[in-house]
C-alpha cells in the first residue's frame, strides 16, 4: 500500500520574523555598525527573517495624541511617516534593540519609538544590542528592561554589549572574539522565546 505524503509537514517552517531596530538617529552616529554586523550575524544563525528598521528614516515625533495605545488599538492616530515602523512592528516576533547609551540610560528616538505603540510589543522577546563608554550601554539596557515589562514585553536575560567602542571596532566588526559566539547564544535563546511566544499567541490570544 502506497502512503499519502504528508505535504503539510513537509512544508518548511515559517521563520519568525526578527526586527533589528537602530534606536541612534543621531549625526556621525556608530549605531549603524552595530547593526549591520548584529543583523549579519542574525542572518548566519539561520532561524529567523531579519529585517532592520532604522529610527533615523522614521518621522518620530515626541507630541502623543491625547488618547493611549493601550486602548486605541489600530485607530490610534500616527503620522503617515511612521507607518513603516507600525508594520514592522506588528510583524515581528523578536526584536533586537541596537542602543548607544545617553547620560546612563537609552536615547529619546527608541523611547519615542516605545511609546507611539503597544500591543506591538505584548508577548514578544526582545534582545539588547549595546555599546557606549565604560558601561558599553549597560545602563541603556537595565532602563529598556524596566520599560518593556510595562508594555508586556519579554526582554531577554542576555545581552551583548560593547564598552569602548570607538577603540573596541575595526572595519565593521568588534576586536573581541568573544562577541560572535556570544551573538549565537543570544540569538539561540532568542529564537527559542520567539517560536514559544508566537505559537502562545497564535494558540490563545495574550491578555494585555
Ligand atoms: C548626549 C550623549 C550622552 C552620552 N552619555 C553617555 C553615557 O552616559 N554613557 C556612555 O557610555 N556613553 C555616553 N555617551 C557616548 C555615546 O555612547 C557615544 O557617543 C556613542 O557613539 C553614541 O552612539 P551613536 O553614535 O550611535 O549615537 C553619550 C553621548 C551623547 C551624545
Amino acid at each position: 500500500m502506497t502512503q499519502t505524503p504528508d505535504h503539510a509537514s513537509a512544508r518548511p517552517p515559517v521563520l519568525p520574523v526578527l526586527t533589528v531596530l537602530v534606536a541612534s538617529v543621531r549625526e556621525g552616529r556608530f549605531g549603524p555598525v552595530v547593526a549591520s554586523w548584529f543583523a549579519e550575524q542574525a542572518r548566519t544563525h539561520g532561524v529567523f527573517d531579519v529585517r532592520v528598521v532604522d529610527l533615523a528614516d522614521i518621522e518620530l515625533p515626541l507630541a502623543l495624541p491625547a488618547s493611549s495605545p493601550k486602548y486605541a488599538g489600530d485607530a490610534y492616530p500616527r503620522p503617515a511617516g511612521m507607518a513603516p515602523l507600525t508594520r514592522a512592528l506588528a510583524e515581528a516576533d523578536a526584536f533586537a534593540f541596537v542602543t548607544p547609551e545617553y547620560n546612563h540610560s537609552f536615547p529619546a528616538s527608541l523611547k519615542a519609538a516605545i511609546d507611539w505603540h503597544f500591543t506591538q510589543w505584548a508577548a514578544k522577546p526582545v534582545a539588547f544590542v549595546s555599546y557606549g563608554g565604560a558601561a558599553g550601554g549597560a545602563h541603556a539596557a537595565l532602563h529598556l528592561e524596566n520599560v518593556l515589562t510595562e508594555l508586556h514585553a519579554v526582554p531577554l536575560r542576555d545581552r551583548l554589549a560593547f564598552a569602548r567602542y570607538l577603540t573596541a571596532w575595526e572595519d565593521g566588526l568588534p576586536l573581541d572574539p568573544a562577541a560572535a559566539p556570544l551573538a549565537k547564544n543570544l540569538l539561540d535563546r532568542l529564537g527559542w522565546w520567539a517560536r514559544t511566544l508566537r505559537t502562545g499567541r497564535e494558540t490563545e490570544p495574550y491578555p494585555g
